[in-house]
């Protein structure tokens, strides 16, 4: 009969262990009984980027990067892309499982009553240089909510905790708008609640002279979609960003500010920013062998939006917004830059360096050409990542404080420093 364990010998020694296997994994702390004598403190494991190491268990989102699955607590993202809007997404990401019609309409409700900016956080933006980058002001803005709301250091009070939540959700939101409108020296436009929460979004980012905004059906779809696509992507650098900060009990407003910092780095979210730059300096679709000769020789380029650290196949976040692309390219024109970036993926599918390596293109090879096609400068694409993200964020952070088994996040180290030394004298110091 097959046994659940682990045999270990170590050769140091020849002692010989026995360690538990659960859900496909040994306990980093059943390592630390193998040692060398009394004095040793014991084998841990060495895991820099934490690429075979899970840190936590979760309900949440299913990935199976070899096979291109991605489902929100068992929904199929296929299923909830074409059906759900992101709000009903974000409350099954956040709650476990999809709202009834009742509470859909009061969360949709309180989403929308608590997307009101206090002129604190507004006079905060106002005052960041006209070319501070989007993220940077957006980052800014996240953190100060924590000034306006220091009973969010309640982290332990449930009722306190969904109340947070709430604001989360809905404030930034009108931080990313705010903050675009900022960037472009337009008057901030404050919500208005008649309208759907991503139409509401549009406006407060769009809305110029018209009394009356009324959002174009189809980029109102879009948007939806591309908020569901970013909703949650389980242990990503910025959600691990919001776990460790989370786990000092640190108030909600500084965990996030700290996911999105983790965010805005060219290879995590920002990725869709460097992939319009990367298009936009290849030009033309003639242009791109050249240009994946350089990434090949290893100059230090990468062909930005392709590989990722899960997917090993083709990223199924990346096939939907292709999609959607083409149908926001109806309403607002097609970019030429598409063509490029078809002949990228077209080449690149088909090269060895990039087939041997399982590099297909991510969620931000496409989505930054639907963003672009809205007008938006490429600084503001990885805040159009970040308020959806927003979502997944919250929902790590609220399944971390529940979870009986997590505590503060504090990894070991390997120390390769010097050992103890005394102190020189400056005098006897040389250079
Ligand atoms: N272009 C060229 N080569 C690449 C690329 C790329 N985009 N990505 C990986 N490789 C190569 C590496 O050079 C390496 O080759 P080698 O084995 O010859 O040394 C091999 O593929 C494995 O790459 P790693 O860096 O070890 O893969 P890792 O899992 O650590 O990195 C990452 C994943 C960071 C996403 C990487 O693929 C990358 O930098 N991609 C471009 C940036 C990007 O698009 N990021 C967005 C990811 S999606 C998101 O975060 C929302």
């Amino acid at each position: 009969m097959p046994k659940d364990t682990l045999t270990v010998i170590d050769n140091r020694t020849g002692s010989q262990y026995e360690l538990p296997i659960a859900d496909g994994t040994v306990k980093a702390m059943d390592l630390r009984q193998i040692r060398l004598n009394e004095d040793d403190f014991g084998l841990m494991s060495y895991d820099p980027g934490l690429t075979n190491t899970a840190s936590t268990k979760s309900a949440i989102t299913y990935i199976d990067g070899d096979k291109g699955i991605l489902r929100y607590r068992g929904y199929p993202i296929e299923q909830l892309a074409a059906h759900s809007t992101y709000l009903e997404t974000a409350y099954l990401v956040i709650f476990g499982e999809l709202p009834t019609a009742e509470q859909l309409a009061k969360w949709e409700s309180d989403i929308n009553r608590h997307t009101l900016l206090h002129t604190n956080i507004q006079r905060l933006i106002e005052t960041f240089r006209f070319n501070a980058h989007p993220m940077s002001v957006f980052i800014s803005g996240i953190a100060s909510l924590s000034t306006l709301y220091p009973d969010a250091r309640m982290v332990t009070d449930p009722a306190n905790r969904r109340l947070q939540v709430e604001r989360m959700i809905a404030k930034t939101a009108t931080i990313a708008a705010f903050t675009y409108r900022h960037n472009q020296g337009w008057p901030f436009d404050y919500p208005d609640d008649s309208l759907s929460f991503i139409g509401n979004f549009l406006r407060m980012m769009f809305r110029m002279t018209e009394h009356k905004y009324e959002p174009n059906p189809v980029l109102e779809r879009a948007l939806n979609i591309l908020f569901i696509l970013h909703a949650d992507h389980e242990q990503n650098c910025g959600t691990n960003a919001m776990r460790v900060i989370g786990s000092s009990q640190a108030d909600p407003y500084s965990s996030l500010a700290g996911a999105a910092a983790a965010l805005y780095g060219p290879l995590h979210g920002a990725a869709n920013e460097a992939v319009l730059r990367m298009l936009e300096q290849i030009g033309r679709p003639e242009n791109v062998p050249a240009f994946l000769d350089r990434v090949k020789d290893g100059d230090g380029q990468r062909l930005m939006g392709f590989g990722h650290r899960i997917y090993k196949n083709y990223d199924p976040r990346c096939r939907i917004i292709k999609q959607t692309a083409e149908e926001v390219f109806q309403v607002t024109g097609r970019t030429p830059l598409l063509d490029v970036a078809l002949e990228l993926e077209r080449i690149a599918l088909q090269d060895e360096y990039f087939i041997s390596r399982k590099l297909y293109p991510n969620v931000d090879f496409y989505s930054g050409l639907i963003y672009r096609a809205m007008k938006l400068p490429a600084s503001m694409f990885t805040v159009m990542f970040a308020v959806p993200r927003t979502c997944g964020w919250v929902a790590h952070w609220l399944e971390l404080l529940t979870d009986p088994e997590q505590k503060i996040s504090r990894p070991r180290q390997i120390f390769t420093g010097p050992e103890t030394r005394d102190y020189v004298p400056m005098a006897q110091r040389s250079a």
